[in-house]
């Protein structure tokens, strides 16, 4: 059995006719050709599917499409682009925090969800709001740096020039 959804994708609407049964991870990935979500536990524990929905992260492969109509969906390809990546992209490639990069748009968006709320997060800030990402490779101290060096460039506005409540961190704008 299959439904009409209407998703706000990077700031892109969509209205799609998928299957009742599809969780969003699955949605994103096979109907909106957005992979760069991952498919890891599929059980809600290794946070490599997260987005994020009005800025909160989410675990997509326990969430139903129908319940985050209406709301924004942030998903790594809308975080930044090549040409102006989100510092949190910089840092994370700088300081080698990505290596085979399965949990980086996990780690990258509940990063970002974070800093958007505190800009200056203590590392046991970091840790505990990356708690529920796993990592695989890393052993997370390059990540909770990278986290704490984009904080830095955020706050001085070395990521885009700006000043003030100017500074997006990249972010597509809407
Ligand atoms: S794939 Fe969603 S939490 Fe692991
Ligand atoms: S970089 Fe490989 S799982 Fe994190």
């Amino acid at each position: 059995m299959k439904t009409v959804i209407k998703l706000n994708v990077n700031n892109v609407e969509h209205e799609l006719f998928v299957p009742l049964h599809k969780t969003l991870l699955e949605v994103i990935r096979e109907d909106l050709g957005l992979t760069g979500t991952k498919h890891g536990c599929e059980l809600g524990e290794c946070g490599a599917c997260t987005v994020l929905v009005d800025g909160v992260p989410l675990l997509s492969c326990i969430t139903m499409p129908v319940d985050v109509q209406g709301k924004k969906i942030l998903t790594i390809e809308g975080m930044g682009s090549m040409s102006k990546p989100h510092p949190l992209q910089t840092s994370f490639t700088e300081l080698g925090a990505a290596q085979c990069g399965y949990c980086t748009p996990g780690m990258l968006l509940t990063s970002k969800a974070l800093l958007d709320k505190k800009a200056a997060p203590s590392r046991d800030e970091i840790k505990a709001a990356l708690s529920g990402n796993i990592c695989r490779c890393t052993g997370y101290l390059k990540i909770f740096d990278a986290v704490e060096l984009a904080a830095r460039r955020m706050h001085d506005h070395d990521c885009c020039g700006a000043g003030g409540s100017a500074c997006h961190g990249g972010e597509v704008p809407a």
